[in-house]
C-alpha cells in the first residue's frame, strides 16, 4: 500500500552556511521529524542543497512547507513528489552528508548535473535518476546514532 509520501527538492542557501551550521540545522531538523516520524536525508555542497522527505504525506507536507518558507535558502524546486510503500532513509530522522570532501567527487558531479537540469540548463533528470542518486548515498551514510523513526518505518526500500 502506498500510505507514504515522498519528496525531493533542491534549493540554494542565500549567505554561506558553514559546514558546521548545516550539522546544526540537520540536528534540530532530525529532533522536530522525529517528533511526527518524518525521515530523509540532507546533501549540501557548495550552498547548494538537496532533500529527501519521507513519512506520512500530512507530517512530510508541514515539514516541506516549513522549509519552503524558510529565509536561510532560496531557488526552491521541487523534483520528486511521490507516494511510496517503504522508505529509502528508515533510519535518519534527518541524515546529512556534505559533498564537498573528495571521496564524494563522483557523486557530488552527479548532484550538480541534476541540480544545473532543474534550473533549466541542462537535461531535467526523471525521478527514478534523483531517486538512484539518493540510493548510492544511502550506502554511504555512517551508522544511525538513534533508533528508527518509528517501528512501522523499519522496511526499507
Ligand atoms: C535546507 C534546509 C533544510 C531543513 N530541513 C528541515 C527538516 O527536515 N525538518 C524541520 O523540521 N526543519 C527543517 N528545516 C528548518 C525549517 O525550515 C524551519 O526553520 C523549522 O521547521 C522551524 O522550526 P521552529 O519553528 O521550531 O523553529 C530546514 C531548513 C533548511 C534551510
Amino acid at each position: 500500500m502506498l500510505t507514504l509520501s515522498r519528496t525531493v527538492y533542491i534549493s540554494e542557501a542565500r549567505t554561506t552556511l558553514s559546514p558546521e551550521a548545516v550539522t546544526a540545522l540537520a540536528a534540530k531538523s532530525a529532533a522536530k521529524n522525529r517528533l511526527i516520524a518524518v525521515s530523509g536525508l540532507l546533501l549540501h555542497s557548495q550552498g547548494n542543497f538537496m532533500q529527501c522527505l519521507e513519512g506520512e504525506p500530512r507530517a512530510v507536507e508541514l515539514i516541506y512547507h516549513a522549509i519552503s518558507e524558510d529565509t536561510r535558502h532560496h531557488r526552491i524546486v521541487r523534483l520528486v513528489d511521490e507516494p511510496t510503500s517503504a522508505r529509502l532513509f528508515p533510519n535518519w530522522s534527518m541524515g546529512v552528508l556534505n559533498l564537498d570532501s573528495e571521496s564524494f567527487r563522483l557523486d557530488r558531479q552527479c548532484l550538480l548535473d541534476i541540480i544545473a537540469g532543474a534550473r533549466g540548463i541542462g537535461a531535467r533528470a526523471r525521478p527514478a535518476t534523483v531517486i538512484q542518486l539518493l540510493r548510492e548515498f544511502r550506502s554511504q551514510l555512517p551508522a544511525p546514532a538513534h533508533t528508527p523513526v518509528h517501528p512501522l518505518a523499519l522496511r526499507q526500500a
